[in-house]
C-alpha cells in the first residue's frame, strides 16, 4: 500500500532533508506502511540517480540485507562512488580496491589481513596514549575564554589523532589527512564550495600518500601496523595499491563518523541533563553504544541485488539498488523500547549504527567506542558544567548525519 503521508517525489537521500533534521517521522511512517518503498527518481545518494532505489527502513530488513551478501552485493558501490568515478588511474579498478565495495571471497581475504591492525590487543595498546590525547584536547578547549566550537576544537581531534596513531602518520602530516578527508566528505554542502573534482583529487592525494608509506615500509620495515599489513609481497599481505585504498577508507570511515557521534552525543547530553548527570556519576559502559544508536552518524549505505529475490514480501530484481537506512532501523519500535528516548543505560542495544552485522560490519567499532568513552570521560572530569551556546549547524549531506558547528561554553 502506498504511504499516504509522503508525497510522490519524496526521497530519503535528498541532502536537503538531512541538512535540517533526521527524518524520524517519515521513517516511522515508512516502517509502518511501506517498509520497502520504491523511490524511482532520487536526487540524493550518488549511484542511485540513474536507477532509483528501494528504501529499506525496518531493523529486520536492514539486518537481512546486510547478512546476505550472496543476494545483496557490495561490489557495485556502497557509498563512495563519487570519488571513485573521478579517480583517473588506468591500471586500477578503483572500486574493487575499497573494502566496503568488495564481496566475498575477495572481501574475506582483504578483511582478514586488515583485521590484524584492529585486534583487541592493538586497540588496547592505544588506550593510554589516546586517553592522554583526549585529556589534552579537552584541556586546550577549556583554556580559551568564552564560547567555542565543540566540533572543531574537540570532536574532530581525537578521531583524527587516533587514526594517525594507528597507522603511524607523523605528527607534521596529520593536518594533511584531516584536510583531505574533510574535502572528500563535504562536497554536498555549498558552504564548503567543494566540487566533486576537488573531492576526487583529495582521495587521490591520500592514496598516493599512503602508497608512499607502504613503499617505504617495504624498503625499511618497522614495528608498526603499516609494516604488518604490507611488508611481505605475498597473498597474506596487501600490495601498495590495496594499502592506499585502505587508508583512504580509514580516513573517511574513522574520522567523520566518530566526530559526528561525539558531537551528537554532546548535544544529546546537554539537551538531556539527567543523562549527563548520570554519566558524570556512574559512567555506564553502555553509553557509547547508545550515543551511536541515537546519533547514527552513517544515515545509509546501499547494496545491489545480485539476483532476483524478495525483501519483506516485495519482489526485488537483479541489479536493483537497495538503500539501508540505519537511522530508521535504530528507531524501530519492534526492537527498541521507547526508541526515541536517549537512555545511556539501554541494554541490550542491538542497534545497527555500525552496520547490520554482516561481513562488512564496522572494522573500527572497538576503536570508536574507546574514543567516545575517553572523550566523554575527559569532558566530565574537566568541563562538567559545559553548556550549549547555540543550536547545532548541520552538514548538508546525503549519507552522513553530520554537524558542522556546535557552540558551547565551558563550565
Ligand atoms: C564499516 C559506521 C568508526 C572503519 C562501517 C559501516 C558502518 C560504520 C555503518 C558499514 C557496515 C556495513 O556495511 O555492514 C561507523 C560509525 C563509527 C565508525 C558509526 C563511529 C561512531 C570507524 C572507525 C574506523 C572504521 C573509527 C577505523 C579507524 C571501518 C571500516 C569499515 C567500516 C574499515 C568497512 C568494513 C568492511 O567493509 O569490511 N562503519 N564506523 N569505522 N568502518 Fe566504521
Amino acid at each position: 500500500m502506498p504511504c499516504p503521508a509522503l508525497p510522490d517525489g519524496f526521497d530519503l537521500t535528498d541532502p536537503d532533508l538531512l541538512h535540517h533534521r533526521v527524518p524520524l517521522p517519515e521513517f516511522a511512517e515508512l516502517r509502518r506502511t511501506e517498509p520497502v518503498r520504491r523511490i524511482p527518481q532520487p536526487h540524493g545518494l550518488a549511484g542511485f540517480a540513474d536507477t532509483g532505489y528501494w528504501a529499506v527502513t525496518r531493523h529486520a530488513d536492514v539486518k537481512y540485507v546486510s547478512t546476505h551478501p550472496e543476494l545483496f552485493s557490495s561490489s557495485l558501490n556502497t557509498a563512495i562512488i563519487r570519488f571513485n568515478e573521478h579517480i583517473e588511474r588506468d591500471a586500477i579498478d578503483a572500486q574493487r580496491l575499497i573494502l566496503l565495495n568488495m564481496d566475498p571471497p575477495e572481501h574475506t581475504r582483504v578483511r582478514q589481513i586488515v583485521q590484524r591492525g584492529f585486534t583487541p590487543r592493538s586497540i588496547r595498546a592505544l588506550e593510554d596514549r589516546l586517553r592522554a590525547r583526549a585529556e589534552a584536547i579537552v584541556a586546550a578547549a577549556r583554556a580559551g575564554s568564552g564560547p567555542f566550537d565543540f566540533v572543531t576544537e574537540v570532536a574532530c581531534e581525537l578521531p583524527l589523532q587516533a587514526i594517525a596513531e594507528l597507522i603511524g602518520v607523523p605528527q607534521e602530516d596529520r593536518s594533511k589527512i584531516f584536510d583531505w578527508s574533510n574535502r572528500m566528505i563535504a562536497y554536498d554542502d555549498p558552504e564548503y564550495a567543494i566540487t566533486q573534482e576537488v573531492g576526487a583529487r583529495s582521495a587521490a592525494e591520500i592514496i598516493a600518500y599512503a602508497m608512499n608509506m607502504a613503499a617505504e615500509r617495504k624498503r625499511c620495515p618497522a614495528h608498526d601496523i603499516v609494516t604488518t599489513l604490507v611488508a611481505a609481497e605475498d597473498e597474506g599481505n596487501l600490495n601498495s595499491d590495496e594499502f592506499g585504498f585502505f587508508v583512504l577508507m580509514l580516513a573517511v570511515a574513522g574520522n567523520e563518523t566518530t566526530r559526528n557521534a561525539i558531537t551528537h552525543g554532546m548535544h544529546a547530553f546537554l539537551t538531556h541533563p539527567d543523562q549527563w548527570d548520570l554519566f558524570k556519576r556512574e559512567r555506564p559502559s553502555t553509553t557509547a553504544e547508545e550515543i551511536v544508536r541515537w546519533a547514527t552518524p552513517v544515515n545509509a549505505f546501499q547494496r545491489t541485488a545480485a539476483q532476483d529475490t524478495e525483501l519483506g514480501g516485495v519482489p526485488i530484481r537483479k541489479g536493483d539498488r537497495v538503500g539501508l537506512f540505519y537511522a530508521s532501523a535504530n528507531h524501530d519500535p519492534e526492537v527498541f523500547t521507547d526508541p526515541d528516548a536517549f537512555d545511556i543505560t539501554r541494554d541490550p542495544n542491538p542497534h545497527l549504527g555500525f552496520g547490520g552485522g554482516g561481513p562488512h560490519y564496522c572494522l573500527g567499532k572497538s576503536l570508536a567506542v574507546l574514543e567516545i568513552d575517553l572523550i566523554f570521560g575527559a569532558i566530565a572530569d574537566a568541563m562538567p558544567g559545559l553548556r550549549l551556546a547555540g543550536n547545532p549547524r548541520r552538514l548538508r549531506s546525503a549519507w552522513i548525519n553530520g554537524v558542522k558547528e556546535l557552540r558551547v561554553v565551558a563550565g
